[in-house]
């Protein structure tokens, strides 16, 4: 990712902050929707999840600049997410449901340009995760 795209991850990820609570109501039904599957795994009551994960993924953002100081987090929750029961191939499905909300929420700000720096950022970011989580299983299968 270069830094206009970190900038326009950042700037659009604002545009979004002040409607955080819809947004994860979006993400997870949309999520639900496309695979339903996943829906057992999450806890019934989402309004905690829905807090985590919108403010988790604000630290990502905020840390874009400055990767490294946010790779241990990422590390961390990436192997939390192992006994939550995500698979690698789950990544892609989450990354498409980000991607529909943030398109959803922020109308004619969704340029092309702001899709390219998510889908950039996403794939940084869920590339490191897997790798963190499953490499060392693959690698030894
Ligand atoms: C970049 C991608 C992702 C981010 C930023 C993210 C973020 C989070 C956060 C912050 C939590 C709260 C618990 C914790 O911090 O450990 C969480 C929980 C959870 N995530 Fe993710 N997640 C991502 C990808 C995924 C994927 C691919 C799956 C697979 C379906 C998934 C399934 C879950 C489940 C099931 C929980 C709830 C566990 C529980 O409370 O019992 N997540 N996620």
């Amino acid at each position: 990712m270069n830094a206009s795209q970190i900038k326009l991850v950042q700037d659009s990820f604002a545009k979004v902050a002040p409607i955080s609570e819809q947004a994860a109501v979006l993400f997870y039904n949309r999520l639900f929707e496309v695979a339903p599957s996943v829906k057992a795994m999450f806890p019934a009551d989402m309004t905690e999840q829905r807090k985590k994960l919108m403010g988790t993924l604000a630290i990502v953002v905020n840390g874009l600049s400055n990767l490294g100081a946010v790779l241990p987090a990422a590390s961390a929750l990436a192997k939390r997410h192992v006994s939550y029961g995500a698979k690698p191939e789950h990544y892609p499905v989450v990354g498409g449901a980000l991607l529909w909300t943030l398109e959803k929420g922020l109308g004619d700000a969704w340029t092309p340009e702001v899709a390219n720096a998510w889908t950039a950022a996403y794939g940084t970011l869920s590339g490191y995760m897997i790798s963190e989580a499953y490499g060392d299983v693959q690698a030894a299968e």
